[in-house]
């Protein structure tokens, strides 16, 4: 069976995490300030600070950004809950848009019509590796005075215009998590051009202290540790070979693929590919997914159930385009170790399936 994701731990990795438990400096030190600055390079120069997940990364950027009760923010239902688990543990209040089903992310005239006086922020997510329409977002949150803060969880070395997803907003979080293009094991990162809310960032994540218990607001301990940094360092090295060959076999199966619809990417973005992700039109996407496995290949639906939909929300909203795209997506195996045999062996399968009448 072709794994649906799969994630590349080498040599280099262990041989990092070694260095690091033979230091015998374990929490934030060295390992963490040096991720921090190797990954700047990623989001045009701007601070970063690394936390202990992506969730992290996203609560603490907003509360950084001062997002608390009664302030509204504006986000996508198809995502993973984390986007919006992270708007309401700051207790403000997540107000779930409608996406636009060519590229999976926040429709701007759907963001727009749901300002109100309370709306403070929007966080559009760049899901499955393709970016959020950040020109068009852009421009909306300067007319209505909002901030911009992006969820780029799935989404590191994307960009539009030639700026990089993490260089839009006030900031942006990145995780991770082992699937995601990188990882650290776990993790997770801000990257923001405000140096207030990078300093908020930095006293949050380690229980409000700059100065060794001189704790100068209520914190959490959000801190990466220096195993999960060496690892995450390592394989920010490898993360612009992996990425092209994610977008090579994304790019083999858009040509090869018949009966799907395949993911399209924006004029002016760069694409990563976290997922491949087509939509099942003409078949039930369930089945489709059980009969690729009698083929042999894995897959994936990212995400089943929108976030509003979850028992964790349960709002009775009208997201016609979320709830149908939730019913169609299936994410294939787009992970660079794959072989030439595996990508033709997904082609071949997904092609078999579609062209039957399951
Ligand atoms: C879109 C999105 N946002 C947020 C997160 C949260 O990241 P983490 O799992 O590192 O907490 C994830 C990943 O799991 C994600 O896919």
């Amino acid at each position: 069976m072709i794994p649906s994701a799969k994630t590349q731990i080498g040599d280099e990795e262990r041989a990092a995490v070694d260095r690091v438990l033979r230091s015998g400096m374990l929490a934030m030190g060295p390992e963490v300030a040096a991720f921090e600055a190797e990954f700047s390079e990623v989001v045009a120069g701007r601070h970063c600070i690394a936390v202990n997940s992506g969730t992290s990364a996203l609560h603490l950027s907003l509360l950084a950004a001062g997002i608390g009760p009664g302030d509204e923010v504006i986000v996508p239902s198809f995502s993973f809950a984390a986007t919006a688990n992270s708007v309401a543990l700051t207790g403000a209040t997540p107000v779930f848009v409608d996406i636009e089903p060519d590229y999976f992310a926040v429709d701007p005239s759907a963001v727009e019509a749901a300002i109100t006086p309370r709306t403070r922020a929007m966080m559009p997510v760049h899901l499955y590796g393709h970016p959020a329409a950040l020109g068009a977002l852009s421009a909306i949150a300067e007319r209505h005075g909002l901030l911009l803060l992006e969820d780029a969880a799935q989404a590191h070395l994307a960009s539009v215009d030639g700026i990089p997803v993490g260089a839009w907003g006030i900031a942006a979080s990145f995780s991770f998590y082992p699937t995601k293009n990188m990882t650290a094991g776990e993790g997770g990162l801000v990257s923001t051009a405000d140096e207030t809310v990078a300093r908020t960032m930095r006293l949050l994540r380690n229980q409000g202290m700059e100065k060794r218990y001189a704790n100068e607001v209520v914190g959490f301990n959000n801190r990466m540790t220096d195993i999960h940094a060496a690892i995450g360092r390592v394989q920010l090295t490898k993360l612009a070979g992996w990425t092209a060959q994610r977008q090579a076999n994304a790019a083999f199966f858009s040509e090869n693929l018949r009966g799907v619809v395949t993911p399209p990417t924006a004029e002016g973005a760069v694409h990563v590919f976290h997922q491949y992700t087509i939509r099942v039109v003409d078949h039930d996407r369930d089945r489709f997914g059980e009969e690729l496995a009698s083929h042999g290949v894995g897959s994936g639906v990212y995400y089943p159930t929108p976030i509003h939909r979850l028992p964790s929300f349960d709002l009775d909203l009208d997201l016609p385009t979320t709830e149908l795209v939730a019913g169609q997506v299936l994410s294939l195996p787009v992970y660079p170790s794959l072989t030439e045999d595996e990508l033709a062996t997904i082609v071949t399968a997904v092609n078999a399936v579609a062209s039957a009448g399951s």
